[in-house]
């Protein structure tokens, strides 16, 4: 007999949980009639405190709570948070991990030689996160050109790095053994859940790095051209391209999946 196992929900938030109301509503149903058999985890680009912002309007705007999610990945995977209270603690160990080789005050002053990379606001800034934003209007090869241009002017100066491109706009420079992926990584490994019993679901460029990690995933229908041209170039049969939309279609990949996730 089959014995139901606990499953690792991961999903992004701006564009994926978020952007249909309803849907997210419905998803949280669903997750309610699952009960216990899961964690649930958000990772997401945004702050802490833009998540809690999110929530607050989340909140003003359907009268409805998001649900509280076990674990926290912000700043697209540079900082992970524990807990469920409002001051969720900060993961130290990953905290520790991802400080190693990265040199963050010599690729800022390096971006600044570069005047196509507009910084973000200041709130965006994080200790183990630099973001800045490339001209949206420009053809998106031009863009991919200054990525590269990014990319070996930072090789040459030894400035160890991975760049995140998003959305034909949104450049994230984080420490090397950062992002989305190596941090549900991690949490897989501190919580003993294996590939198969995890599923990620995100939208955009700042999700590639949760698909390579090669568990279940799914890509909504409304994502964007980076992430469906990887996942083209990288089909794997444990990624579902989903045809609905926003939460609808992590509610889509839940039942495609359901029998493997609650009883792998
Ligand atoms: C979120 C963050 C932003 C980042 C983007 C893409 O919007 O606020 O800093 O560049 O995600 O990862
Ligand atoms: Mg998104």
């Amino acid at each position: 007999m089959l014995i139901p196992t606990k499953f690792l929900l991961v999903t992004d938030l701006d564009n994926t949980l978020i952007g249909d109301d309803e849907g997210t509503i419905a998803l949280n149903e669903k997750l309610a009639t699952i009960g216990e058999n899961f964690y649930l985890v958000y990772a997401t680009g945004r702050s802490l405190s833009s998540y809690q912002q999110l929530c607050r309007e989340f909140l003003e705007r359907t009268g409805q709570s998001l649900l509280n999610p076990d674990f926290l990945i912000t700043g697209v995977g540079s900082e992970i948070y524990l807990g469920h209270s409002l001051d969720r603690e900060i993961d130290r160990e990953w905290a520790e991990q991802i400080s190693v080789s990265w040199l963050r005050e010599a690729i800022s002053i390096l971006v600044k030689s570069m005047p196509e990379l507009l910084p973000q606001p200041l709130a965006e800034q994080k200790l183990w996160k630099l973001s800045y934003f490339l001209n949206s209007s420009n053809n998106g090869e031009i863009n991919k050109a200054i990525m590269q241009r990014l990319e070996s002017q930072l090789k040459e100066r030894g400035l160890e790095a991975q760049l995140i491109f998003s959305s034909n706009r949104d450049v994230d420079i984080l420490p090397k053994n950062s992002g989305k992926g190596k941090a549900v990584k991690y949490l897989r490994e501190k919580l003993g859940i294996n590939r198969e019993c995890t599923l990620v679901c995100g939208d955009s460029g700042n999700d590639i790095t949760m698909f390579e990690q090669m568990t279940l995933g799914v890509i909504v229908s409304n994502s964007q051209i980076e992430l469906l041209e990887w996942h083209k170039l990288h089909c794997h049969p444990d990624h579902y391209l989903a045809q609905s939309s926003y939460a609808w279609g992590i509610l889509e990949a839940i039942a495609h999946f359901e029998h493997y996730l609650l009883m792998h």
